[in-house]
């Protein structure tokens, strides 16, 4: 119950709209207990009614227009207990929604890496939804069931202790029925959801992956695949409808027992004279209006059970504190960095049990330099241009910028002044334009064209349908690869950055497009500081350092001709790329 407790506060934001339900509910059975005494009444007129004066037409219409206002009032107030209780819970819904996503945004990078896309999903979706019909149906059935039993059992006791107490036998049998059914019914529903999003993502990655399936073949080896699937998918779909199927007959046997009892007990009573034909039709009426209220106790128990487990689900994440955020350590008086970059003796691993991938590392830049970082895949590039962004915090040593521990910069002014074109690159389902400005969303159209341009772009997008509001991605035009990194590019470049850092942001551009980006690129960032990552001796050779790293450490550094000088990993790797550079030409 205590996993419930952060609960309370999303709830009690709207308690009026609670209570205002409670006493909807409350009004609306008073109303609806009432119809069975007007019924029973007229049917006991009816029945020893020969005599003048008994039976009349205006008595019949008098009676069925009370029965049918009593019907209209106890409607009036049951739609109003959903409108209030019902909405209540999509309220809390959002609400609980919208701070999930907002929690989860401010999770660290690692915490993403080593969590499936799919959980954080499921908890989004499902989980939500579970404690949105804890907080709503599952409230309103307990108020309704309570409220309706009460009534209906001091009516019935009134009339008849001993057909009463018979009546209720079969009772709690319905719920326990609905309880087990409905346990089971939600696991093969869980089984067959679980499928059907395995089905999706069968047939999603075949549809986005049909150019290598039709190149390798393998279409035949693709549909099978699917067919198994979809076979699983039919056979716990069917599994779940025998259960369903099981459901109303097992309960409509049930409470035909209960029916069973009233009309035994309730009819030798009549011929014995203690009771009236009309006193046993109340009873009927009631025990009809028991029927939901005691199948809802069974429901609701499955959906407590579902809302408790799917809190505590929810109630971890919640707990969870990014690990990377500002704290007291943070100086709140730094409101913009310059750029100088230093590493003093820094290691780094992604996770305790990982070896190191950062091995004392140590370098300096200064603001408005240019570092290149070259090594072979895996020696911890990337890794450098994550530490800067701070999206992990080193294991040993120090980052400062501008001589500052980076721990003490506000996270939101660190970001603030950088630009990276990640190793990957990824675009949004937005516009061409639209993409150039996400880190800068008020940037005028001549800055996004003049990012363009410099990110040589530019000649690429006139050419479009739409130009820069041509939609990029599944529903517009496909980009090549070359050209989503140019895109990227010029995303980085808007911002303007003060440091600007390219991952291996130039490996889908020839070497004559390359040599021109980083020409404009040098005037970009006269002033600023630029990192850039290669594999291409032609992408680093001008920067003022460059860092040949080796399983995460740095084994030369210098400027190009010194390197050079050294006879090393790096002339080796110059003259390999002249050699190439030369057979290609020929
Ligand atoms: N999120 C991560 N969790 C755990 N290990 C990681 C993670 N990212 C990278 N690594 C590991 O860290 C090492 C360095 O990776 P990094 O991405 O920095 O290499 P890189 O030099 O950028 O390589 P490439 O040239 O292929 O891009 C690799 O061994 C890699 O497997
Ligand atoms: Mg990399």
């Amino acid at each position: 119950m205590n996993t419930l407790r952060s609960l309370i506060p999303y709830v009690m934001r709207y308690r009026w709209r609670l209570i205002a339900g409670l006493v909807a509910i409350t009004i609306s059975n008073v109303f609806s207990i009432l119809i069975p005494r007007y019924v029973g009444h007229t049917v006991d007129t009816i029945a020893h009614g020969s005599g003048p004066g008994h039976v009349t037409a205006e008595f019949l219409l008098q009676q069925g227009l009370i029965i049918v206002g009593l019907s209209i009032g106890s409607g009036v107030f049951l739609f109003l207990t959903r409108q209030t209780i019902i909405v209540l819970s999509r309220l809390v819904e959002y609400d609980l929604r919208n701070n999930f996503l907002s929690h989860v945004q401010s999770l660290s990078v690692g915490w993403f890496n080593n969590t499936p896309t799919g959980d954080v999903m499921a908890l989004a979706t499902n989980d939500i939804g579970a404690v949105r019909e804890f907080v709503g149906p599952a409230v309103m059935y307990t108020a309704n069931t309570i409220t309706t039993f009460l009534f209906a059992m001091t009516m019935m006791l009134t009339l008849s202790v001993k057909i009463t107490l018979l009546a209720l036998i079969p009772l709690p049998l319905v719920s326990y029925s609905v309880y087990r059914l409905g346990k089971r019914i939600h696991g093969l529903f869980g089984d067959v959801q679980k499928q059907y999003a395995d089905l999706t993502s069968q047939a999603q990655e075949n549809m986005s992956g049909v150019r290598v399936v039709r190149a390798y073949v393998r279409e035949q080896y693709a549909i099978d695949a699917f067919a198994s699937m979809s076979r699983l998918y039919r056979t716990k779909n069917m599994r779940l409808v025998k259960t369903q199927a099981l459901m109303m007959p097992v309960m409509m046997a049930l409470i035909g027992l209960s029916q069973l009892i009233v009309l035994g007990v309730g009819g030798l009573d009549v011929a014995r004279g203690v009771h009236t034909i009309g006193d046993i039709t109340q009873f009927f009426g009631y025990i009809s209006q028991l029927i939901w209220p005691v199948i809802a106790i069974g429901w609701v128990t499955n959906l407590v059970q579902r809302g408790i487990v799917s809190m505590g689900r929810l109630n971890k994440i919640f707990d969870m504190k990014p690990e990377i955020a500002d704290s007291s350590g943070t100086d709140n008086m730094v409101t913009a960095i310059g750029g100088r970059i230093e590493f003093r003796n820094v290691s780094f691993r992604y996770r305790p049990e990982l070896p190191l991938v950062l091995k004392d590392v140590s370098f300096t830049v200064n603001r408005g330099d240019t570092l290149a970082i070259i090594g072979r895949t895996g020696s911890g590039k990337t890794t450098i241009v994550n530490l800067i962004a701070r999206m992990y915090d080193v294991t040993e040593g120090e980052i400062l910028i501008d001589g500052r521990p980076i721990k003490s910069i506000p996270i939101h002014v660190l970001r603030s002044a950088i630009g990276v074109v990640t190793q990957e690159t990824f675009l949004f389902s937005d516009t061409i334009a639209g993409n150039i400005r996400f880190g800068r969303r008020e940037a005028p159209m001549g800055k996004v064209e003049e990012a363009a341009k410099i990110a040589r772009l530019y000649d690429n997008v006139e050419g479009f349908p739409n130009k820069f509001e041509t939609i990029v991605g599944e529903r517009g035009i496909t980009l090549s690869g070359g050209q989503k990194q140019r895109t990227s590019i010029a995303r980085a470049v808007l911002r303007e950055p003060n440091i600007l850092m390219l991952d291996d942001a130039l490996s889908a551009v020839d070497t004559e497009t390359e040599d021109e980006i980083l020409m404009r690129l040098r005037d970009v960032m006269r002033n600023r500081t630029s990192i850039l990552i290669a594999h291409r001796i032609s992408t680093v050779k001008d920067a003022d350092q460059i860092i040949v790293l080796d399983h995460g450490g740095i084994s030369e550094q210098g400027t190009h001709e010194e390197l050079l000088e050294l006879r090393g990993e790096y002339s080796r790797i110059y003259e390999r790329q002249l050699l190439e550079a030369a057979l290609e030409s020929l």
